[in-house]
């Protein structure tokens, strides 16, 4: 099992060393999502790779680098390129990142992704606010020995994405004139897209958009006491919902052009912030 205190350690001083004290905001972005990174000012870079024990990403558009910087004046670390279960990464592993960025006890942890649009009113390009998750993965990144320092054995996981939080964000989207709309995001494993059957069953769940990432670092977040605001960029109709295949590239691309108003929407949130 990996030693994931140690990794976490190791991380938190890299990148405290580069001024990543209590920052306002952490922002894990999203597959195609990387240049919001590119906003940033003041920044300073840690690779993935300088972390001892971090965890490789092996995926196209994901490379893991964490900034450390300021957007809209207010202090952050963004990492840009996640890692993903289907990777074959242990449960554990799949917290490491969450971990590292609610370690240096930020005042809400940001995700993004992109997600496959099941509600019918969800359409490419649309923003959507996650209200609350289905983990439909079986596996959770709090499973092994428990670190009491971080949370408790047995997690409440009934307010991860608080109301409060996401108040504020579609305050800021209002404002920024960002539609924005709201739903529960559901996780699944991958690395293949859903059956027509598979999406069907997760409507009838109350599930309205459907991705492979983001419910790990809600989790671990939510154990270690941080509040979780979610955005999913819909890059696609999910599976058998538009007669269309689904294709890696085509939810690069979709969350690329999204991408620009999601970056509106996070720096609008960060003016609300004060
Ligand atoms: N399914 C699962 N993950 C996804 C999808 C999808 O349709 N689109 C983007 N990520």
């Amino acid at each position: 099992m990996t030693d994931v205190l140690s990794v976490v350690q190791a991380a938190v001083e890299k990148l405290e060393g580069a001024g990543a004290t209590a920052p306002r905001v952490a922002l894990i972005l999203g597959s195609g999502l990387g240049h919001i990174a590119d906003r940033m000012e003041g920044t300073t870079r840690v690779t993935a790779s300088d972390i001892p024990g971090y965890p490789p990403s092996t995926v196209e558009g994901h490379d893991g680098v964490f900034v450390v910087g300021t957007l809209d004046g207010k202090s952050v670390v963004a990492l840009s390129g996640r890692i993903h279960g289907y990777e074959g990464h242990a449960p554990e592993v799949l917290g490491i990142p969450a971990r590292i960025l609610c370690a240096l006890e930020p005042e809400v942890l940001i995700v993004t992704n992109a997600a496959g649009g099941i509600r019918d009113d969800l359409v490419p390009g649309d923003l959507m606010l996650i209200a609350d998750h289905v983990n439909l993965t079986a596996l959770s990144p709090l499973m092994g020995a428990n670190i009491d320092a971080w949370g408790p054995r047995f997690p409440d996981m009934s307010d991860v994405y608080p109301t409060s939080w996401r108040d504020r964000m579609r305050a800021a989207a209002s404002a920024s004139g960002v539609p924005l709309q709201e739903g529960v995001y559901g996780c699944v494993s991958g690395p293949q897209y859903e059956t027509p059957a598979e999406i069907r069953a997760m409507r009838a769940m109350g599930i309205d958009a459907v991705g492979m990432s983001t419910v790990p670092e809600a989790i671990v977040a939510s154990h270690m006491g941080i509040p979780v605001l979610g955005v999913s960029v819909i890059s696609n109709k999910a599976a058998g919902m538009s007669g269309e295949k689904l294709a890696h590239e085509e939810v690069l691309e979709a969350s690329a052009t999204a991408g620009r108003r999601l970056g509106s929407l996070l720096l609008a949130v960060l003016g609300s912030l004060g």
